[in-house]
């Protein structure tokens, strides 16, 4: 039995497979849509080793209208989507902005009519603490809450602010068309969920992020640098007006995260909002100096580190006001920096190659 039937772009991504898992075992029925490009098909096995449910997948672009329509059609049961198939390196679309317009924009767009035409009205949206950019020009506005004026600092940012205004306008634009029809506008609905460092892996060790080309993030090159694909980490800038020098993220294991979809899915359903805003962040700044300690910790001893200038872009503190999350959705996130430090060294010590290799021999035993 199932409770309802929910379209999963970029499903094979990080944090797109983590949330198919969740919505499976809250009993969704889950359809992906994702054509690869920064993913791997080997992470169904994983669910399914996980669950025992797989998710029902097409290899499939966003910016293909036609192939969306007829993934629509072929599933008249999907009634939400959660959207998250995106480009997403902060410094490679400062040098190819366009192609992150294509795919983030257009993509978008695609997707919004391709709802349209077959009557699929929730949408869970994959936004970003990246669109408040550097909140520290505004007095009181560390921890970030959503009334913070956005202000993104890279097209990366500038496409997900876009998207945000352009789910607004047309989630605003349906509920007006229904009224003035005379029919119910509360079945139409978009929540706009900004993280803010996603972080970790799932405890079982076999499934976790595994990016096809160099990582950029934090944590992913600290583990690199724990098997020796890497000297040392860089870490960029110990002038920050930080406790230790070092600059302040927030970062979210990602079961928490994933779980926020789930519920701020069933929020929608349940109570209409029409277009809402909710940080999915711990509350809780850690710095970098932090991460090297906690996943050294993981690890079992020190791992390499050398200061070096600060990252162009890079901002003091993105820490997450979660107020808003924690008192409408009912949302909090459970686990800490040490679980996701943890579980991340037990899926790459398990993993050596990511999802290019099976998973680990016990699981096939099971
Ligand atoms: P990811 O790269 O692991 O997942 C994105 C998925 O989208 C990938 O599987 C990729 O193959 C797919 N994809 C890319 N272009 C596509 C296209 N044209 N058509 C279909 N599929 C396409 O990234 P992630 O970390 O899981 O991020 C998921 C979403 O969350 C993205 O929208 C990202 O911008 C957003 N986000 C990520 C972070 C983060 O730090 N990871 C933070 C905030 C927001
Ligand atoms: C974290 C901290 C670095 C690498 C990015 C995007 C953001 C969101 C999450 C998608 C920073 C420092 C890093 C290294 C370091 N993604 N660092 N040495 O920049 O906070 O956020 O991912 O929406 O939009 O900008 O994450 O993991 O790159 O960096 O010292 O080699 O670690 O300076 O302070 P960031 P990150």
């Amino acid at each position: 039995m199932t409770v309802g039937s929910v379209l999963v772009t970029g499903g094979t991504g990080y944090i797109g497979s983590f949330t198919a898992l969740a919505l499976l075992e809250a009993d969704y029925k889950v359809v992906i849509v994702d054509n690869l490009y920064n993913s791997s098909a080997e992470v169904l096995n994983r669910i399914e080793l996980i669950c025992g449910k797989r998710p029902e997948y097409y290899q499939c672009d966003i910016t293909d209208e036609k192939k969306l329509d007829e993934v629509f059609a072929a599933h008249s049961d999907i009634d939400n989507v959660i959207h998250f198939a995106a480009l997403k390196a902060v410094g490679e679309s400062g040098e190819k902005p366009l192609d992150y317009y294509h795919v983030n924009v257009y993509g978008t767009l695609c997707l919004l009519r391709s709802m349209k035409k077959h009557h699929v009205t929730n949408i869970v949206f994959s936004s970003s603490a990246t669109v408040y950019g550097d909140a520290t020009r505004f007095p009181n506005m560390i921890p970030i809450p959503e009334e913070c004026p956005l202000g993104p600092t890279n097209p990366y940012g500038n496409t997900k602010f876009c998207v945000e205004t352009m789910i607004t306008d047309h989630i605003n634009a349906e509920r007006y068309n229904a009224q003035k029809a005379g029919k119910s506008e509360e079945e139409f609905n978009g929540a706009l969920l900004r993280y803010f460092n996603p972080a970790g892996s799932h405890p079982s060790g076999i499934m976790g992020e595994d990016p096809q080309g160099v990582p950029y993030n934090l944590l992913p090159l600290l583990a690199q640098v724990a098997v020796g694909k890497r000297e040392k980490l860089l870490v960029f800038g110990d002038d920050y007006n930080s406790k230790d020098g070092t600059a302040i993220r927030d970062y979210i294991h990602i079961l928490d995260l994933a779980r926020g979809h789930l519920i701020a899915l069933n929020h929608l359903r349940d109570h209409h909002p029409g277009v809402r805003a909710w940080n999915l962040g711990t509350g809780k700044g850690s710095t970098v100096y932090d991460m090297v300690n906690a996943f050294s910790t993981a690890v079992g001893r020190d791992l390499k580190y050398e200061v070096a200038p600060r990252r162009q872009g890079d901002v003091l503190d993105l820490t997450a006001n979660p107020t808003r999350a924690n008192k409408e959705l009912g949302w909090k996130a459970e686990f800490t920096l040490e679980d996701a430090c943890a579980d991340l060294w037990r899926w790459t010590e398990n993993n050596p190659q990511g999802y290019r290799q099976d998973p680990p021999k016990e699981f096939l035993e099971k």
